[in-house]
């Protein structure tokens, strides 16, 4: 082993011995231009010895064992246009394999949208909780802004309130939006195969033209493969017999996977089923290739990676496992572009990994689906998990005893619950009569009604930042956001108004392209200190 200043190298004997000639002169390896050496990313780096010394260079080439000089490791160029698929890139016609996750009610708001599709990566627009009114002014707005450059939009599956689908999947097609992030699904809908057959066209040389892109994202194998294998048969009859689409385009959707990719979604921000992204990814690649085996589609389902991805190891873990491409989320909430207010991207900021909890769902709550949350700074998972507790207890907002009512009027409703119901009504009158109809028939609906009240607007007054209602914001994230906040500690990007969404993606992969270097300079016996094995973003 031989040691020198922020390096080591150990005798590796698995190398083949290499020389090595250049032209250029290779220098002296010292502190100050090793760091400058690794950082050249779009430049090759060769670790030289000659006479017991050191050298760097980023030009050359290895020769014979008997070259000039000894060449102990190198590595090519690594940059972070060259992480990933290239066939995905090139499909959505991105600089970089990444994609900014959707966050409902506009948190992946137009801004971040556009700031990142005008960057070389692309943002899902976060139409999930919003009327197709607000969906259909942020098309006109991205479509105007982007013009052909990628971005995409969310198709939540809304067991709950189908029609809310139904119309949005319309708009889509309306519109002409190429590209959708499905997600939620359990099953496929008629809404979902319906845009994905419409979207398809035999050409005259016999292929299949793909028009309506599908990102579909899951955190489960069974899911998955339904993604992975072509739509239901009974639900394209059904289609074609509702004049929904073609025979033609029934023919077609036989020949083609519901989904173009598959996001594997690991423990996340928001909805998430906790899943460690080294296990579920390998299974969901390795059920891909089964399924690719099976159906010989012309173009295999490419796998990626979201949930955990907010530095850059995390993003080179994904993509050394197999990923074709990563996707984030909690990072962007961050962010200036994203639609939450200031006061939440400040609690954001601050938050460590572990300052989350799961808590009840707004959308899901009778069924006990839980999303993850900030827990400091807001008592939203505390207060929330107390009234999930109540509805389980008892059968009637009328059987909650006279004391535990007051303080739940008192200090999570700040209203008495009467009001509320007469709210509820107001609201889902417009929106869904129907919930209405069912709570007046049982009151343990009437209950869960008034109950997520609090879940709905709660996190409405995060992203408006209410005034006097800051510990009731509920804030979904997950434990990426602290580790982001570990990682750019003390550098420009700890305060959230840097935070950029592009600059913050790029930052993310630059660094996975310098970590790749470092891991591939130690796999062949270098050994550095720890300030050269750190990425750490600087503002450009
Ligand atoms: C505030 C917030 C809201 C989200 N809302 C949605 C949503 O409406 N639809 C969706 O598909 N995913 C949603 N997600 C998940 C993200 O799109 C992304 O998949 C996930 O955040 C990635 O994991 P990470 O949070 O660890 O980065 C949301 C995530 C966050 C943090």
């Amino acid at each position: 082993m031989t040691s020198k200043s922020s390096f080591k190298y150990f005798e590796n004997t698995n190398l083949i011995p290499f020389g090595w000639s250049g032209s250029g002169k290779p220098s002296l390896a010292t502190t100050g231009n090793l760091s400058e050496y690794l950082h050249s990313l779009k430049r090759a780096v060769f670790f030289l010895e000659k006479d017991q010394n050191f050298l760097l260079a980023n030009e050359g080439n290895p020769t014979a064992p008997d070259g000039d000089f000894n060449l102990l490791a190198f590595s090519l160029p690594s940059v972070p246009e060259d992480l990933g698929d290239p066939g995905f890139k090139k499909q959505y016609g991105l600089k970089y394999a990444l994609y900014a996750g959707a966050m409902a009610n506009g948190i992946a708001s137009e801004d971040l949208v556009i700031a990142l599709g005008r960057a070389g990566f692309m943002g899902s627009f976060g139409a999930g909780g919003l009327l197709p009114a607000r969906v259909e002014q942020a098309i006109l707005k991205i479509q105007s802004e982007l013009l052909d450059k990628p971005y995409l939009f969310n198709l939540i599956n809304s067991p709950f309130e189908p029609a809310l689908e139904q119309q949005t999947c319309e708009l889509y097609l309306k519109h002409g939006i190429k590209v959708i992030e499905a997600s939620a699904y359990l099953t496929l809908t008629s809404s979902l195969i319906r845009y994905r057959a419409a979207g398809l066209l035999k050409l005259a040389d016999g292929s299949i033209q793909i028009s309506n892109r599908i990102i579909a994202k899951v955190s489960r194998k069974e899911v998955a493969s339904k993604f992975l294998q072509p739509a239901s048969e009974e639900v394209l009859k059904q289609l074609v017999a509702d004049g929904m689409i073609t025979e033609e385009q029934v023919k077609l959707a036989r020949l083609v996977p519901m989904a173009d990719d598959i996001t594997v979604e690991a423990d996340s921000g928001g909805h998430t089923d906790n899943r460690p992204l080294v296990g579920i990814l390998p299974a969901i690649i390795k059920l891909r290739d089964t399924l690719q085996e099976k159906h010989h589609f012309a173009q295999p389902v490419r796998v990626g990676a979201a949930g955990g991805i907010g530095t850059p190891a995390s993003a080179l873990a994904a993509f050394m496992m197999g990923a074709a491409y990563v996707a984030t989320g909690s990072v962007n909430q961050s962010c200036v572009e994203s639609g939450s207010s200031e006061h939440t991207r400040n609690l954001l900021a601050q938050m460590e990994s572990t300052d989350v909890a799961m808590a009840p769902a707004s959308d899901m709550f009778e069924m006990g689906v839980k999303v993850q949350v900030l827990k400091r700074g807001t008592m939203f998972a505390m207060r929330s998990q107390k009234l999930y507790e109540i509805y389980q207890r008892y059968e009637s907002i009328d059987d909650i005893p006279a004391p535990e009512r007051e303080k739940l009027e008192s200090t999570v409703f700040q209203k008495n619950l009467d009001e509320i119901w007469e709210e509820c009504i107001r609201f889902f009158t417009e929106r869904d009569p129907r919930q209405i109809e069912r709570a007046m028939n049982n009151p343990k609906d009437k209950m869960a009604l008034i109950f997520r009240w609090y879940l709905g607007l709660s996190s409405r007054w995060s992203n408006c930042g209410e005034k006097g209602r800051e510990m009731d914001y509920q804030i979904w994230t997950g434990p990426s956001m602290g580790a982001f906040n570990d990682w750019v500690r003390g550098t420009y990007l700890e305060a959230c108004g840097n935070r950029r969404a592009a600059d913050v993606s790029l930052q993310l992969l630059t660094g996975a392209a310098y970590l790749l270097r470092i891991r591939i300079l130690e796999s062949q016996g270098l050994r550095f200190g720890s300030e050269i094995r750190e990425f750490i973003p600087t503002q450009v």
